[in-house]
């Protein structure tokens, strides 16, 4: 698919909309290649003629690129048509078919609406414009496991798995990827990645931002439902899962769903494992509900429920308004059984491994390795791989997921199954929550943050 000489044509729903501009847009961009026969046609409800269009295209990649090749983007823009039109059977029929033989990619960033992409596919499927084509959607891929079983359910009806992408753009991210690498291509590690020598394992997803104007949709979401269920889920999947057995996709697609059926939340004992917050101000937030109860932080302790990770927390804290953005997995080893040194008098610590996603790109190796002769101690300290400086290797993620996307690498979707085994295991843990929302929901501003969790949470680890 994808030929070179076949011609191939990107049909954008939600044209208009705020990730179209913040993220495809550019993305698209930077991975236009003039030479390919490719087109794009941007659709959605707003009245544009097409060169309204082409000026929206262009000023939402001079607004992330303001430094981009004048020459390319005269070109990239050129490839751009627009069609205004309702999502439904009617509006559909303004696709038409200009040319027979252009396989079709249809992304839909639009809301996660199962009515409009119902309309949208079976718009699409009435004006017999599937045969050839891939359908992209963004998370969230249903609300429940039951609106997503629903969902898939219908999709499948029309296209075949292979050809639904549903993007997790956490898994373009390029430390995301290199995962991969650190596990696998270091005999070093195979033998100490279980409960044998891992403590515990914290992923922590911080935003410094707040929900800015996605009070809507974040009212029907949470902070659960928008990061957990699928960024951190995957990213516990990559960093827990065996080795798969090739590195197909449906090789590693079988080894993270294997980790997906087997994770629980972790027994506290008397504490909970999951704490809930919202930040200061939230309420006061564009179409946000004064009283609302919706969470904008968690911190939740999980475990996988196997021979090889039974006992090892897994600790997942992800919030907005936090004291800075971050995401890390950050992997503690167990201190050595007869150590020389014993921990108050020599202050060594457990060998550590975090990997900064974001906005380090860098992997931190915590060792002890010096050797001072006159305390006989041994000394911490700390190798670094740095990406920082090297940052124009690392692509932003909806550049690789849509590079991806173009070779039909499928490395960044996540598959149904994965998919609803996550819903499962947030459903549970939304109706555990239910109860006493109320009491168990506390305000939180970056700074009374710790103090709160010291309280709250299940475990709290001193970094
Ligand atoms: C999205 C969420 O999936 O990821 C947003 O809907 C969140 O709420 C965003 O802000 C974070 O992505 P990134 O790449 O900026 O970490």
């Amino acid at each position: 698919m994808n030929k070179q000489d076949n011609p191939v044509e990107f049909v954008l729903f939600g044209a208009s909309g705020d990730l179209s501009r913040e993220k495809i847009y550019p993305a698209l961009f930077n991975v236009f290649d003039s030479e390919k026969l490719f087109s794009y046609l941007g659709y959605s409800r707003t009245q544009f003629s097409d060169e309204e269009f082409k000026n929206l295209v262009r000023e939402a990649v001079l607004k992330k690129y303001p430094q981009a090749d004048l020459e390319k983007l005269t070109k990239f823009v050129s490839r751009f048509h627009y069609v205004s039109g309702s999502y439904d059977v009617a509006g559909i029929a303004q696709l038409g078919y200009k040319q027979k033989n252009v396989f079709r990619y249809y992304y839909l960033a639009i809301p996660s609406d199962f009515e409009l992409i119902k309309n949208i596919v079976e718009g699409l499927d009435y004006h017999r414009l599937i045969k050839k084509s891939v359908i992209v959607l963004e998370k969230p891929f249903g609300f429940d496991y039951k609106s997503a079983k629903k969902l898939n359910n219908f999709l499948l009806n029309f296209f075949p798995e292979k050809m639904i992408y549903r993007i997790d753009h956490y898994l373009a991210k390029d430390l995301v990827q290199d995962i991969l690498a650190l596990r696998f291509a270091n005999p070093i590690f195979v033998p100490i990645w279980n409960n044998k020598y891992i403590q515990d394992i914290t992923i922590n997803i911080w935003e410094k931002g707040g929900i800015r104007n996605r009070g809507q949709y974040y009212e029907g979401s949470g902070v659960i439902k928008d990061m957990i269920q699928n960024h951190a889920l995957q990213l516990l999947a990559l960093t827990l899962m065996e080795r798969p057995k090739s590195l197909s996709y449906n090789d590693i697609d079988l080894a993270k769903t294997n980790i997906f059926k087997k994770i629980k939340l972790y027994d506290c004992g008397r504490r909970a494992p999951v704490a809930i917050g919202q930040y200061e101000g939230y309420r006061q937030e564009k179409y946000v509900d004064p009283k609302s109860l919706v969470e904008t932080f968690v911190s939740m302790v999980l475990e996988v429920d196997d021979d090889n990770w039974r006992g090892v927390p897994i600790h997942i804290v992800s919030g907005k308004k936090m004291a800075k953005k971050t995401t890390d997995i950050i992997v503690n080893f167990k201190n050595i059984e007869h150590c020389f040194w014993n921990q108050d008098r020599c202050q060594i610590k457990n060998n550590q491994i975090r990997i900064n996603i974001q906005p380090h790109n860098d992997i931190h190796l915590q060792l002890n390795s010096e050797f001072d002769p006159v305390s006989k101690c041994a000394i911490p300290t700390v190798l670094r791989f740095g990406f920082e400086d090297n940052k124009f290797i690392l692509k932003d993620s909806y550049e690789n997921a849509l590079q991806d996307l173009f070779c039909q690498d499928r490395f960044t979707c996540t598959n149904s199954s994965e998919i609803l085994l996550a819903w499962r295991l947030i459903d549970r843990i939304m109706k555990l929550l239910e109860l006493n929302r109320k009491e168990k929901l506390f305000i939180y501003n970056a700074k009374n943050l710790v103090k709160i969790l010291e309280k709250e949470s299940c475990l709290v680890k001193k970094e």
